[in-house]
Order: C-alpha cells, then sequence, then structure tokens
C-alpha cells in the first residue's frame, strides 16, 4: 500500500480550521447526556415535520402546468443532469427581489449547493493574483477562511466591534496592502447577526463600508444566511439593497429557511465582466461555468423541494422564513433571560456575554482561556457543551471567548443547559 506523507499534500488539509466541526461532534458524541450550546445547526423539529414528497409535487406541478412544460418533461427534468446555473431561478429571483426591494433578473443568480459552494466559487472567479487579499471579519465563518485555505488565498483579518466591522481597521488594511503593491479584492461580511459573534450593522456602518467599497476599490461578499431571523419591522437593507456602485456580491443559504439536508444557497452575481474584445457577461455566467467542474449542477431533486417549498409559502423568502424566524427569536429570548436570571444576578468577575436581536448566537467572555480542557471540564462535570471561540478567530484575540448557540434546543434543554453553565461558572471561574 503506497503510503503518503501528509506535507505532501496541499497544506490546506491540516489547517486547524478544518477541524472546527469535527472536534466538536467529537466533544459531543463522547457526552450525549450533555445540553449543547455547540451546534449551530436548525431545530430539528423542522426535519421530522418535513413532507418532501408534497413539495416536490408542487414544484412538479408548477413545471408541468404553469411553465407550459408537461408532466414527462417535467419529470425528467428532475432526473436529469440540469443546467450549471441552476432550474429554480425564476422563483428564487422573484422572491430574493421582494426582499431586496430591487429587480434581481434570473440570469444574474446561481444556485448553488449551500452558500458554501456559492462563496467557494466566488472566491475562484474573484482570485487572480497572489497579490490580491481577502478581509474577513475577525471572528470569522470557518466556512470562508477554510475556502480561502483551500484556494491559496491571503487573508487579511479586520476585528469586528459590537455593531459590525471595524473600518477605520478596513481601510488601514487597503493602505497597508497598497503599500506592499498588493489589494484587497474582497471583504467577506455578515451583516446580519454574524455566526460567530451574533453582532450585526447598523445602517449608517452599512452606508459606511459601501462608500469604503468604492473608495478604495474593492468588491464586497455578503453573507446574508441568518437575515432572515431579524424581528418583523426591525429588518435592515442588505447590503445588496443599497448597492449602486455593483460592489456586492450576495449569496444567501437554504438550510435555515428550508432545511440543511437540501444543501442548497444561491449567489446573486450582477457584476459586468469584459473581455478583451469587448464582450460582456455577467460575473455570474463565470461562476456557472466554474460550478460545472465542481459539482456540474445543483441536485435537481433539491431545488424541486426548495422551489416546492417557496411556492408554498407565496414565492417568499420571508413568509418561507417566518415560522422559524419567530422560533430561533424565541430561543435566543429565552437563552439570553435565562444568562441574565441565572448568571447576570452574581457573574463572576470578567464574565460578560452579548444580546444580539437576531441570529442563532450569543458570545460569552470568560477571565480563564476557553479552551478544549475547560470545556472538557464543562461536559463531563457539569453536562453543557459550548464552542470555543479560538477556532472562528485568525489571531488569539478569542482565546476567552465561548459561543453559546440556541438554535437546535428546546426550552427545557436552554433552561437546564444555563442553569448548568451557570453552576460551571460560579464553581470553576468563581474565585
Ligand atoms: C455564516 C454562515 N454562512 C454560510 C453558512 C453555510 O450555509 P450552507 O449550509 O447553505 O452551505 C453557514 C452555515 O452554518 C453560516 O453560519
Amino acid at each position: 500500500m503506497a503510503q503518503l506523507s501528509r506535507e505532501s499534500l496541499h497544506a490546506s488539509v491540516a489547517d486547524p480550521v478544518l477541524e472546527t466541526i469535527s472536534f466538536l461532534n467529537e466533544v459531543m458524541s463522547r457526552h450525549p447526556q450533555a445540553v449543547s450550546f455547540a451546534p449551530g445547526a436548525p431545530h430539528p423539529s423542522f426535519v421530522r415535520t418535513l413532507d418532501g414528497h408534497r413539495y416536490v409535487q408542487r414544484y412538479l406541478d408548477h413545471l408541468a402546468d404553469t411553465e407550459g412544460l408537461g408532466r414527462e418533461r417535467a419529470q425528467l427534468l428532475l432526473g436529469e443532469y440540469g443546467p450549471s446555473r441552476g432550474l429554480i431561478n425564476g422563483l428564487v429571483a422573484a422572491a430574493l427581489g421582494q426582499d431586496l426591494g430591487t429587480e434581481v433578473p434570473p440570469q444574474a443568480l446561481v444556485v448553488t449547493v449551500g452558500a458554501q459552494e456559492a462563496m467557494f466559487l466566488v472566491l475562484r472567479a474573484l482570485f487572480r493574483s497572489p497579490s490580491d487579499l481577502l478581509a474577513v471579519t475577525d471572528p470569522s465563518f470557518p466556512g470562508i477562511t477554510g475556502a480561502a485555505r483551500l484556494l491559496d488565498i491571503g487573508v487579511v483579518p479586520v476585528p469586528e466591534r459590537g455593531d459590525g466591522l471595524d473600518l477605520d481597521r478596513l481601510e488601514a488594511a487597503c493602505e497597508q496592502a497598497r503599500r506592499q503593491d498588493r489589494r484587497i479584492r474582497l471583504c467577506y461580511v455578515a451583516p446580519d447577526f454574524a455566526n460567530p459573534s451574533g453582532s450585526r450593522m447598523d445602517l449608517a456602518a452599512r452606508h459606511r463600508l459601501l462608500e469604503l467599497a468604492e473608495r478604495a476599490d474593492f468588491l464586497l461578499l455578503e453573507d446574508n444566511v441568518y437575515g432572515f431571523t431579524a424581528a418583523p419591522g426591525a429588518e435592515l437593507p442588505a447590503l445588496k439593497s443599497l448597492d449602486h456602485g455593483g460592489r456586492v456580491v450576495h449569496v444567501g443559504s437554504f438550510a435555515k429557511i428550508c432545511f440543511p439536508g437540501a444543501r442548497a444557497g444561491f449567489v446573486l452575481a450582477d457584476q459586468e465582466v469584459r473581455a478583451a474584445d469587448g464582450t460582456t457577461r455577467l460575473l455570474a455566467d463565470e461562476i456557472a461555468a466554474l460550478k460545472s467542474m465542481v459539482t456540474v449542477n445543483t441536485s435537481p431533486w433539491s431545488q424541486a423541494l426548495v422551489g416546492g417549498m417557496l411556492l408554498e409559502h407565496g414565492g417568499s423568502l420571508r413568509t418561507l422564513g417566518a415560522e422559524k424566524s419567530r422560533l430561533y427569536r424565541r430561543n435566543l429570548a429565552l437563552l439570553t433571560d435565562a444568562l441574565d436570571r441565572h448568571v447576570g444576578a452574581s457573574p463572576p468577575p470578567g464574565v460578560h456575554w452579548n444580546r444580539p436581536d437576531g441570529g442563532f448566537f450569543v458570545r460569552m467572555t470568560l477571565p480563564v482561556p476557553a479552551d478544549a480542557a475547560l470545556l472538557e471540564v464543562s461536559a463531563a462535570k457539569y453536562g453543557v457543551l459550548w464552542t470555543p471561540m479560538a477556532g472562528f478567530h485568525l489571531d488569539d484575540t478569542g482565546d476567552r471567548v465561548l459561543r453559546l448557540s440556541c438554535s437546535y434546543l428546546d426550552p427545557e434543554q436552554i433552561e437546564t443547559g444555563v442553569r448548568r453553565l451557570a453552576a460551571f461558572l460560579r464553581n470553576e471561574l468563581g474565585s
């Protein structure tokens, strides 16, 4: 049997960022009785009640009747290879257009294997030279830093403040790159309830970021996975809605508003790409061409499921996500309320946390490193799990921070889990 040395493989295989998820799964499997605030996965009730057959039928009816394809052709479409850019682009474009408040041309969309593939393809398309850099919020979703690692793209961390990206630091990073004959090509940002920090950019910060992107000439990769959890009436416009200069590539996911097993997401890339001979295409065309060499096309069955769900909810992403949004806001309120009652009454010195208005996550700071050893104590002695934030950071500033996710739990589990967490904090950090 041939033996390979790990050093002979691409350096990303040994990058700790790739182990973030398997590490947590391993800890959870060793402590099955623990209440786990670790998984950022959608609530299982939405998967348990899923009637996939009905949704696929709904989409088939739409294809056969409304689109006039006829039964046989519609049925074939789901079983065959499909177009790389997607099957349900018209439905998604109409739905996204409602949310963004602007017209979305279906040809500017690519339906992808989750937001993850969308981010990977956007990076592949936009990064040509080693002097092109990706700025990311720090802490950041490991999916973006991991994808950059796979593609050998240099990453520049930009600290996050309570209200999102530190724009002064981003501007300084642009200047520093320029001095080194490099440039920030793209900046990744999740303006609404980022994973893992839960932070949100206010309207003024969104305008300032767009203005900086224009001035310093970089593009923005907007990750809108948690935007749907904003309370009705408290939604803020997506960066893409405010984007008059074509700076924003917008990525979305059906994992949280439909279900994660669909592995469906999308990218809106309406930027014009001009070739040397003067012809133009959309960035989405280039991304679709790249996709044909990665996953070929997103499973038509998955697209049919998502398409059927959209149709059953009046073709609106907001309506589709409304029930789930309510559950996540309830869970988040239960989590922060339980923290106030059980920890807040007499918090150990140096323990504090944020109170996001949406999303799945609360960030808690400890006076000691929130590392694997402390997590083991928390799990074994107190029966409660959380995620160390160090894995989300590109430097060591997150060593003392942990992430609590409320999405996967029921109310009683949240209450029990926070009571256990309070005991852990009191006993292990109290003195
Ligand atoms: C911020 C963020 N972006 C992207 C994704 C990936 O989404 P998908 O499951 O559609 O690939 C996730 C998944 O948890 C996420 O938290």
